[in-house]
């Protein structure tokens, strides 16, 4: 069911500033960026091996990301798991009673599928399902 970790996502207040940071302290580059409206965040894709390093910040005030942050700083958001088939999945999730907060497969940045699972099915850890061919 699982590929392997696609990204780990790290909410940041500010997108410019911490990919300086990241630049400078680290030597990481973002190889993408992008205004993901529908989720309400600017996002920026550093590759780090097989997997990636997402760095996302709020676009608005009303956004979970700025909800996330204003609660609990900056600091890891959620891990994203890639899938085969994401359709296939939910349902396999949601007849196992998994709590899923989007039961439908919906679009990310970067053109690929995704979907969140509710921290309840995770033990407290936010996972986001990837089908990076959808
Ligand atoms: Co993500």
């Amino acid at each position: 069911m699982l590929k392997g970790i696609d990204h780990i996502a790290l909410a940041v207040s500010d997108l410019d500033d911490a990919l300086e940071m990241y630049r400078d302290v680290w030597g990481l580059e973002a190889a993408r960026r992008e205004d993901v409206d529908v989720q309400g965040v600017r996002e920026a894709m550093i590759p780090m091996g097989d997997s990636w390093l997402q760095l996302i910040a709020p676009s608005t005030s009303e956004g979970t990301v700025a909800r996330h942050i204003e609660r609990r700083g900056e600091g890891l958001h959620h891990v994203a798991f890639e899938v085969d088939d994401l359709a296939a999945t939910l349902a396999d999730l949601k007849s196992r009673g998994v709590p899923l907060i989007d039961e439908a497969p919906q679009r990310g940045g970067g053109d690929v599928s995704i979907a969140f699972v509710h921290p309840k099915g995770a033990r407290g850890v936010l996972i986001e399902l990837v089908q990076r061919d959808g």
